[in-house]
Parts: structure tokens; sequence; C-alpha cells
């Protein structure tokens, strides 16, 4: 007989062999019991799983535990990551979604030429879908007709929503863009505004409707576009913003490193002295100057560069850190530390890497504030929000 004791940080259960070995079962939960490969104890907190693809696709990984129970695992999950740098912060609840289901603004689905779905979990084999039920109804209509069209030259197809308006982005095997002038026919009888793309041999070309829309957020006017990061879960990424601001001054003199299409950077310039926005991608960079003149936002700067590089010369007595997964580089933390900001603001969608990079700051910088978001429900994964202060400026 195997228990389950543990819940693992991919939301794994975990049982342990009578020699203290781990041993991993994906999709049990603590307090479940097992014989024979079969379950003979369920767990109180177990809730059936919306979607019929549950346990094949490798998308979700929470769909079986409750919402609250869910919660309680993503900042528990925040404690246990800091605890292996030896550090145990307050870790204040988890901020839940408003939209457990149908939050996300963006999927992208793979293609065999013949299916289009998800792959599996931890492999490259594909489980054919036919709607996802973390996706936007949106983008769930987009999937129901992408089913008519000939499948064959296509790897990939991201599909992005904001209210009633679609991109489409189809990773080509070839420069035959065929279908994807058919799938126009299929989109005009859908009530949907659209723009559809096509990307091949590295090059991304703007086929048929909308090139961009028009969003607005916190006052803020920018063109939602198919070549920067945006975060997928906008009722979220709202209450981080928030949050975020509610740290600023306006004496603060800000970096906003990996700033992406530059929305934080904006909303923080209308309360800030200052504020520069670094982004390594161009076209995001792009979009951000767009975005400042459109906004009419004199005091914000952006500049397309590396932040490992492009912090040294800057000057500034808070930053706002958002990296992805890997965390920031080393020589961020050697700026950071030379440089002394007195507030450091850290968005990370990766506990681990957060807490690695905090526990090098920590001779310096004391946790003021440290919150784990739903971003991601049904999902093992969390955004976090640190703030960190400065103990005193000594070099
Ligand atoms: C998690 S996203 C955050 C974007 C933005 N802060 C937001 O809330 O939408 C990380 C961003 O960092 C950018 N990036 C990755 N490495 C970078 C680097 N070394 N320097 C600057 N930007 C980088 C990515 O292109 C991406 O736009």
């Amino acid at each position: 007989m195997l228990k389950i004791d543990d819940l693992g940080m991919n939301g794994e259960g975990i049982a342990h062999a009578e020699s203290g070995k781990a041993i991993f079962l994906p999709f049990y939960l603590p307090g479940e019991e097992l014989e024979d490969g079969k379950i003979i104890k369920v767990s109180n907190f177990r809730v059936k799983p919306k979607c019929s693809y549950f346990m094949r696709c490798g998308g979700c990984s929470l769909e079986h535990l409750n919402y609250k129970s869910a919660l309680e695992y993503k900042q528990n999950k925040v404690k246990l990551s800091f605890k292996k740098f030896k550090l145990e912060p307050k870790v204040l609840p988890c901020v839940p979604s408003e939209k457990e289901y149908f939050y996300r603004n963006k999927l992208t689905l793979k293609c065999d030429g013949e299916k289009i779905g998800l792959y599996e979990f931890n492999s490259h084999n594909l489980v054919e879908i036919a709607a996802c039920k973390i996706a936007s109804e949106e983008i769930n209509k987009i999937i129901r007709i992408l089913k008519e069209i000939n499948l064959k030259n296509i790897l990939e197809i991201i599909l992005q929503s904001y209210k009633n308006n679609v991109l489409v982005t189809f990773k080509l095997k070839d420069n035959n863009f065929k279908n994807t002038i058919l799938f126009e026919e299929k989109i005009k009888k859908i009530a949907l505004n659209y723009g559809i793309f096509a990307y091949f041999n590295n090059n991304l070309i703007f086929k048929a409707g909308q090139e961009y829309f028009l969003k607005e957020e916190f006052n803020i006017k920018y063109y939602f576009t198919n070549n920067s990061f945006y975060q997928v879960n906008d009722e979220v990424k709202n209450k981080i913003y928030e949050k975020i601001l509610s740290f600023i001054s306006p004496a603060d003199v800000v970096v906003d490193a990996y700033s992406g299409s530059g929305l934080l950077s904006a909303i923080i310039a209308r309360k800030a002295k200052s504020v520069t926005g670094i982004e390594i991608v161009k076209s995001a960079t792009k979009n951000a100057n767009v975005l400042k003149k459109l906004n009419n936002l004199k005091i914000l700067k952006n500049i397309n560069g590396d932040t490992k590089k492009e912090l040294f010369s800057l000057n500034f007595n808070t930053i706002i850190l958002d990296p992805p997964r890997a965390g920031v580089d080393k020589k961020v933390i050697e700026t950071l530390l030379n440089k002394q900001p007195s507030k450091i603001i850290y968005v990370s969608c990766n506990p681990i890497t957060l807490a690695r990079d905090i526990s090098l700051l920590k001779e310096v910088y004391n946790i003021k504030f440290l919150q784990p978001y739903d971003m991601f429900p049904e999902t093992h994964h969390v955004e976090t929000l640190a703030v960190l202060e400065l103990k005193t400026a000594i070099k």
C-alpha cells in the first residue's frame, strides 16, 4: 500500500517507499492511498476535473484539487522555495483569480500535420483537443474552426485574445500560405475581430484582418500585437500592477527591467519622478515607444537592450525586475549590490529562482512584502510579488 503524504513542486503526489525513497505520483493528493495501482482512499480535497483531457494533456496539473487547497499549496510552494535557500520570510496568502477557468488570453497549440492539441506531460506526444477549459471563450471559438482546415504544413498555432479581438499566428513548415488565406473565410463567419499572421523561416508576415488592436487599461492606451510578451491572466496581472503602484512614490527614479511591451512602465510613469524601461526584444521596445507616444509620457524612456549590460550605466533609486523563469543574471545582482537602490520590486513566475536571487541580496536587503498570486489556476504554476528594502547604504 502506498500513502501519498505530500504534493511536490510540480503538483504531483509524493509517497515514500519503506526504504524512504520518494515516489512521484502525478494526479494523486496527500491523504490518498493506493493498492495495486488502484485508489483505495480518496482525499476530501479531491474535486471532479472539468476538462475531459485532464491527466492526458500536459497543460493543467491541479484540476483535481479544490481551489482553496490549490491556493494554500501555492502559498506553501513559495515558502518551501525560500526554505531551500535557508530563508523563512512571511509569505502572505495566495491572491485568487476571479476566473478559475477560461482565463488565458494566449494559447499555443501544437500541430503534427493532422491534429492540433497540446503535449502530454514531459513528452512530445500530441493530445488532440477540441477545446481548452483554461483558455478564453474567444480562443475556444477559434479552436473549433481550426478543425475545419487542412493542417498539413502547420507546426504551431498561437492564439491570443482580448475581449472580442483575436490574433492567430500560424507557424509553417514551408511558404505555402493557402491555408492561412482559407482560414480567413472561416473566421469571417464567427463574430470576432481578427488578425491573421504566418510565420515561416524567421519571418512574421501579416496576412489578413487587423495587424493590432487598441487596448486600454489603467487609463493607458496601447496596441495589442503578436510580437511582445503579455501576462496571460489580465485580471490577476492588474491586481499585481495595482499592488506595485502602491509601493511607488513621486520621488522614485525607477528602472523597469524586463519591461515587455511597456504597460507597467507607463502606469508607473504616471506616479514616479521618471521611468526607464529595459527590454531585450526589439519589437516589444518598439511597441513600448508607440505606447509612450500614444499616452504622451515624457518622463518615460525605453531602452532596447540586455538588463545585465544596460543597468550598469543607469542611476535609479527603485527597480522593478520581472525576468523570465530563469531569474536574473548574476551580473544584475552584482550591479544591484553595488548601486544599492532603496527599493527592489521583483515579479516572478518561478519561486525557486526568485528565492535564489533574493538570497543573494539578503545581506543588504530586507523582505518587506512577499505574496503569491494565482495567475495560472488549475496548474501548479504561481506568480509571486516581492518587495525588498535596503537595510543601510553601506558599501
Ligand atoms: C516575464 S516578461 C515581463 C514583461 C513585463 N514586465 C510585463 O509585465 O508584461 C519578461 C520580459 O523580459 C524580456 N527579457 C528577457 N531577457 C531579458 C534581458 N536579459 N534583458 C531585458 N529584457 C529581457 C522578455 O523579452 C520579456 O518581455
